[in-house]
């Protein structure tokens, strides 16, 4: 059974701004609305039989709702993310305490490198399983220096790295252009990345791309979470909903729309635990 980590939206609000979605003064946020958008998701997921694990949100931590940027796990292992922003950086204090008390041991090879967890740090695979790839964002948020690291190779093995430059400021982090499905199929917006690395995946790693046009890259379509043939997505996003059918996925939309206010959806609001 899939487990989620996520953090509940007490404190969740959009005070500042460390990347262009956040406009505190112009689009202010419903926090109401929000914790009934984030009910929810919870609620879908529970649905979808997947298990959801709640970290308690903290006073001044905004964002520690987007629990996808607090590292990534691989068994009772976990990478803790470098926040690049000081107003995120306290949460690593936080996230850290919650996986060493449930039991997690904490590898740290990442010095003062900037990286910010599954946010930049996705997992897919070819077609046919093999080989599975670790997919690493970088420059908005994470540093060359991060994504190239060799404890990568440590930490995950079996994977192969492949570092994926982002360039469009509204799709800072990995997740919010890209997601691995199942089967060698992808959600992605290309116009966040580099023509010829779109080539690559399509070419040397064999991706089906299923390519998601502006309007719903825009409602944040990409930042989906995979549970099985079943795919949440931000409501609205009808383009995105036909491709997902056509490749043998359902889609499931859910309101997240006070999230996106910050920069952040569906995906961005869970972090997969093993
Ligand atoms: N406001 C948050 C930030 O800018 C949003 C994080 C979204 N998280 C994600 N995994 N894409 O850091």
């Amino acid at each position: 059974m899939a487990t989620l980590l996520m953090c509940n939206p007490l404190f969740y609000d959009v005070t500042y701004s460390i990347n262009p979605w956040m406009r505190p003064t112009e689009v202010p946020t419903d926090r109401s609305l929000a914790q009934r958008q984030w009910d929810q998701l919870v609620q879908t997921f529970t649905d979808l039989g997947v298990r959801v694990e709640v970290i308690p949100g903290r006073a001044n931590l905004p964002d520690m709702v987007f629990t996808a940027n607090a590292g990534l796990v691989s068994g009772k292992r976990v990478v803790l993310a470098r926040f690049k922003h000081p107003e995120r950086q306290p949460e690593r204090h936080f996230f850290g305490d919650w996986f060493a008390t449930h039991g997690y041991t904490i590898v740290d090879f990442l010095d003062d490198h900037s990286w910010e967890g599954a946010g930049d740090s996705l997992v897919g695979a070819a077609p046919n399983g093999q080989p599975e790839y670790l997919y690493l964002g970088h420059d908005f948020r994470s540093d060359w220096q991060a994504v190239t690291h060799p404890g990568w190779r440590t930490f995950l093995p079996t994977h192969r790295v492949y570092p994926l430059k982002l360039v469009d400021p509204y799709f800072y982090h990995l997740d919010t252009c890209f997601c691995p499905l199942q089967r060698g199929i992808a959600l992605i917006y290309p116009p966040a990345f580099l023509p010829e690395q779109i080539a690559c995946l399509e070419q040397e790693h064999g991706l089906t791309l299923l390519k998601v046009p502006e309007a719903d890259a825009r409602k944040f379509a990409c930042n989906a979470v995979c549970v099985d043939h079943s795919v949440v997505i931000p409501a609205g996003c009808g383009a995105t909903r036909e491709l997902l059918r056509s490749a043998g996925f359902e889609a499931i939309e859910t309101p997240v729309t006070e999230f996106i206010k910050a920069g952040g959806a569906c995906k961005c609001l869970t972090l997969r635990l093993e």
